[in-house]
């Protein structure tokens, strides 16, 4: 059996918030083999960031809270590391690209000063001189001149911007890479060449990773398995193939991919499913998608559905039984 660089097993979080508690992330089972990139999709409010941030350990202080399940990283159980323990994992075990990439920079630090501070946190031992090098290598393989260190981040585009925060994510070599939307913020062009950076670097340091996105056509070039999350779990999981072709779907999934435009047929229109997301608050009984779903059954308005397994592909949905 391969061995897995992130299993997670029955996570709980939420958010306590005055108007009650929001269920973010309700039961969620997941895994990833290493060297290979999961690709994390879902409506907005899903739980896709919150998930990484429990991974992280970042979720809001006194807000966010796990409330039941495991995480473990590496084989090692992190779920309930002191804060100390978890500063060494961060950006060494494990590092995050968070959506807005923009707020992650710090604006009165010039850009090698900041790829140099994740270094001397985790690596000190390289001492000064070897730090200052391993900036310039650092720019240079996300195809930025290193002669812009001196800059800080406003003098650089949005697709530069992402580059520098890519390069401090993959500075000290992660085991694993939480990639929040790395490229929801860049036009398409910039998209492309990141993605593709991204896949080379992964490929140079064998890093696994978790890339989360809304966009299927960027999961079926970057990933090799997809987790299709709905109200705080995964309704639907496998590898590229099992999700791309396979016969059998989740409902739900059937519309992520009726949503977008096939090129190969001669569509009038698009059909995005119907309602929104549930209320994390409030949300329904039985399979969460019931009140959206064309395929609702009397059973699914009361209970939740048990997962079932097709070899790789599992699905989680009454008409799978
Ligand atoms: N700090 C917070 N306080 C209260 N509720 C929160 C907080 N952060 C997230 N939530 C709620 O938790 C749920 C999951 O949010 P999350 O950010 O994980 O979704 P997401 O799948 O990443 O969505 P998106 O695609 O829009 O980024 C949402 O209902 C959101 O409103
Ligand atoms: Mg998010």
């Amino acid at each position: 059996m391969k061995k897995k660089i992130l299993e997670i097993k029955d996570l709980y979080v939420e958010y306590i918030t005055e108007d009650g508690i929001v269920h973010a992330v309700n039961g969620l089972n997941l895994e990833l083999e290493k060297g290979q990139t999961l690709g994390l999709v879902g409506e907005t409010g899903a739980g896709k960031t919150t998930t990484v941030l429990s991974i992280m350990k970042l979720l809001p202080e006194q807000i966010g809270r796990i409330t039941k399940g495991t995480i473990l990283l590496d084989g090692n159980n992190i779920t309930d590391l002191r804060e100390t323990e978890m500063q060494k994992l961060r950006g060494n075990a494990v590092s995050m690209i968070f959506q807005d990439p923009m707020t992650s920079l710090n604006p009165v630090l010039s850009v090698g000063d900041q790829i140099a501070e994740v270094l001397e946190l985790h690596q000190a031992e390289l001492g000064k001189k070897r730090i200052d090098e391993r900036v310039d290598e650092i720019l240079d393989m996300v195809g930025l001149q290193k002669e812009r260190k001196v800059e800080y981040p406003h003098q650089f585009s949005g697709g530069m911007k992402q580059r520098i925060v890519i390069a401090m994510a993959l500075a000290c070599e992660p085991k694993l890479l939480l990639a929040d939307e790395p490229t929801t913020a860049l036009d398409v062009t910039i998209q492309a060449q990141v993605l593709e950076m991204m896949n080379r670097l992964k490929d140079t340091f064998s890093t696994s990773m978790m890339l989360i996105t809304h966009d299927l056509g960027v999961v079926a070039q970057t990933c090799d398995s997809v987790a299709i999350m709905y109200a705080g779990r995964v309704i639907e999981q496998g590898t590229l193939k099992d999700i791309y072709t396979a016969g059998r779907h989740h409902p739900y999934t059937i519309g992520l991919f009726n949503s977008i435009p096939d090129l190969t047929k001669d569509t009038k229109r698009l059909s995005p499913i119907k309602g929104l997301m549930p209320d994390p608050i409030n949300l329904p009984n039985g399979c969460a998608f019931h009140p959206r779903c064309p395929e609702c059954l009397d059973v699914c308005r009361y209970e939740m559905p048990e997962e079932s397994c097709y070899g790789t592909h599992k699905i989680r949905c009454h008409l799978y039984k």
